[in-house]
């Protein structure tokens, strides 16, 4: 009879050697994909690599018994609660569906304020309201406007307003295209490039519609620096004089502070992220 630790052992090799393959498999279908990441993470790109092939831990959402819970990914759960919201605030989450983050920032309302939950995807913002129905308790839902707007356009129409603003931002989110052989193939180095253009866009108008002493929290699941600390770098150049940047907040174990944010990425952080995070003060 097989011992319990030779099984486990075993299933442990399998595993290892189903991660080797895949590896190999990525270096075949994009080698480019494969270059781009190594020069940005040298030594360390394959076993982050690994890690990002395997399956995280969630943290559960549950608002109340009579209602399903949300699961979500612990440093998620971290980017929502970085933005400090107090009950009473107005607040704006930009790019907001699905809506695991603003199930995070309703809580923190308790009811109290005002919480625009926008979106620029119809078909994501049906996913939202089902989460929102699903999840989330009537009196936390009461102050919640969902709107279908391209969130480059609030700075132009909501100059100086809010006191909060979560952008979640459209990302090259690495960590999906890994295990989509269709996008694998599909990669291209200016994709991040393009997309780290869209994101500046974004933020410059996040800023603009922020309040004085307003914060704003940008971050992706990108692993591509030119869409995390790099656009940040772009905006205290173009907003220069009008932000400063927060560093001093907590954050999990095993994340990595940048010149700008934090960056958890699961070989460092049990399996957490891909997330990048900053965190800026209208002045
Ligand atoms: C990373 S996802 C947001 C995830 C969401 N914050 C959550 O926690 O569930 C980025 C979202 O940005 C939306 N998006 C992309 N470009 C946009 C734009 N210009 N204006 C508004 N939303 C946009 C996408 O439809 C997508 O839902």
């Amino acid at each position: 009879m097989v011992s319990y630790g030779v099984m486990v052992a075993q299933q442990s090799l399998n595993l290892l050697v189903l991660v080797r393959i895949q590896v190999a498999q990525i270096l075949m279908m994009n080698p480019d994909f494969y270059k781009f990441y190594l020069e940005q993470y040298g030594d360390r790109w394959e076993t982050l690599l690994k890690a990002l092939l395997q399956e995280g831990e969630f943290s559960k959402l549950k608002f109340s018994s009579d209602l399903e819970a949300y699961y979500l990914d612990p440093a998620s759960v971290f980017v929502a609660e970085t933005l400090e919201v107090k009950p009473g605030q107005q607040v704006l989450d930009m790019c907001a569906a699905p809506g695991g983050k603003s199930l995070i920032l309703a809580k923190a309302l308790q009811g109290n304020g005002s919480l625009q939950l926008n979106d620029r995807s119809k078909e994501r913002l049906h996913r939202l309201r089902r989460v929102l129905d699903n999840s989330l308790p009537k009196s936390l839902k009461s102050i919640i406007q969902i709107t279908n707007f391209d969130a480059s356009r609030f700075g132009l129409h909501r100059k100086n307003f809010f006191d909060r603003i979560l952008l979640d931002a459209p990302c090259s989110s690495e960590q999906h295209v890994l295990k989509s052989p269709k996008h694998l193939k599909e990669w291209t180095k200016s994709r991040s490039k393009r997309l780290a253009v869209e994101q500046g866009s974004l933020l410059a108008s996040a800023v603009d519609a922020l309040q004085v002493k307003g914060i704003v929290v940008y971050s992706t699941c990108a692993l591509s620096s030119l869409e995390n600390d790099a656009v940040i770098h772009k905006i205290l150049k173009k907003r220069k004089g009008s932000l400063r940047v927060i560093l001093d907040f907590p954050i999990l174990e095993g994340a990595e502070r940048t010149e700008y944010g934090v960056h958890i990425l699961p070989d460092r952080a049990k399996g957490m992220g891909p997330i990048y995070c900053a965190k800026l003060q209208k002045i």
